[in-house]
């Protein structure tokens, strides 16, 4: 018999094998199926790394255009996910919302209890063309405006601006956004990633591990970091104010968001590219003034307490800057990691053993019931 460990957190335990996603978190490096994600954003598109993702190599041109077809014919929602999102609370919180409504949308699939290969592509192809469909439309019902309908002559980055906005979106914006879509697709076993390897090790359903990952990549420590980096920004109002806000901050020990990384100790690099894609994109924008304070409070935190920004800290002003919604930052990210958490679910299925560790019982020894009533 093996002795148990007990790893809090998990950290550095291994719990499988892989091939999706390399991450080196020494050197900062992130390879999505062998290609650096510098290539990707360079020379690829959102729709190819889904492609890569799901099937291990980048696609031949009439893959990709198929992908696209698919992608934008399913891009419209089934009227019964409509009429839901149109009875939902308008303040209903944006991640509660997208998690009702794939669970719905599981509910009405045509495949929803086939788990083969081809049956699960076909949901990952649904699932991805409409996460950033519910995303879109109930932003647009909430504000009192009709969901703007899909265009499928645009590509997945343009057509979410596009349905968010009811404007076709420049170049400039979609090219930024595609990059930020390539950057957060995937990331090997995060908190949202392995729970949905978790839910699909019971044989259970895609559409019941993407809801259930949506529910962990709603928490603050994970994809709800986004959202919190921006409140800091507004909390902080103006670079000059880095500084103290810092002090303060660290002085009563919060935790500033978009700072840290369980894995990268010597830096993210997708925060590197984010960067880069956030300072254009503000300086293009009516308020640069948020890029100017992230800078300043990078320069702060890491200055007082030697910490490192992660993927989430410049995508919130780089979202801000590209008019969506501060509280759609974290879906946003789940219309980008959908095909992440696809393409593992699909390497779950295809080779799979139920996920169930073990906990070291540390309560009180065996105690005896004496009779009803004395629990008081
Ligand atoms: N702010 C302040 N202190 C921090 C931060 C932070 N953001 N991150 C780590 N620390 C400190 C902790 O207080 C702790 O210090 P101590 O040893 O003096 O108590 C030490 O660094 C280690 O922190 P842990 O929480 O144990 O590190 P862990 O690996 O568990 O946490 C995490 C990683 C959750 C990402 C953490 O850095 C954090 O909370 N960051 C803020 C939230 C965030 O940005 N999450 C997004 C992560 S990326 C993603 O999911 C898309």
């Amino acid at each position: 018999m093996t002795t148990p460990t007990t790893d809090t957190g998990l950290q550095d335990v291994v719990v499988s094998t892989s091939e999706i996603c390399f991450i080196d978190g020494d050197r900062g490096r992130l390879l999505y199926r062998g290609f650096d994600i510098h290539d990707l954003v360079e020379h690829s598109s959102f729709e190819e790394t889904a492609f890569l993702l799901w099937n291990g190599r980048l696609p031949k041109r009439a893959e990709l255009e198929s992908l696209r077809k698919s992608l934008a014919t399913q891009r419209r929602l089934p009227p019964k996910v409509l009429a839901l999102l149109k009875g939902f609370p308008r303040k209903s919180d944006s991640m509660d919302v997208l998690r009702t409504a794939v669970s719905t949308l599981g509910l009405l699939d045509p495949d929803a209890a086939d788990n083969s290969r081809e049956a699960n592509l076909r949901k990952a192809t649904r699932l991805v063309a409409r996460v950033s469909s519910l995303t879109t439309a109930f932003h647009r019902i909430r504000i009192g405006r009709r969901p703007v309908a899909p265009r499928p002559d645009l590509s997945h980055a343009a057509n979410f601006l596009y349905m968010l906005s009811g404007r076709k979106p420049r170049v400039v914006q979609v090219r930024a956004f595609d990059a930020s879509l390539v950057l957060y697709a995937e990331h090997e076993l995060n908190a949202s990633t392995f729970t949905a390897r978790v839910v699909a090790s019971t044989l259970s359903d895609m559409h019941s591990a993407v809801s259930a990952a949506i529910g962990a990549l709603k928490g603050p420590l994970h994809g709800g970091a986004g959202e919190a980096v921006m409140r800091t920004l507004e909390e902080i109002g103006q670079p000059d104010n880095a500084d103290a806000f810092t002090g303060r901050a660290l002085a009563e020990k919060r935790r500033l968001m978009g700072f840290g990384h369980r894995v990268y100790k010597a830096g993210d690099p997708r925060a590197k590219i984010l960067r880069s894609l956030a300072a254009k994109a503000c300086r293009n924008s009516p308020e640069p003034v948020w890029y100017e304070t992230a800078i300043k409070l990078h320069e702060a935190v890491n200055r007082e307490k030697g910490l490192i920004p992660n993927v989430d800290f410049y995508s919130a002003p780089l979202f801000k800057a590209l008019g969506i919604p501060v509280d759609l930052f974290v879906p946003v990210i789940a219309v980008s990691r959908i095909a992440g958490w696809t393409a593992n679910l699909l390497e779950q299925y295809a080779d799979n053993r139920l996920i169930r560790p073990r906990a070291d019982y540390v309560g009180p020894a065996r105690r005896e019931v004496r009779g009803a009533g004395r629990g008081d």
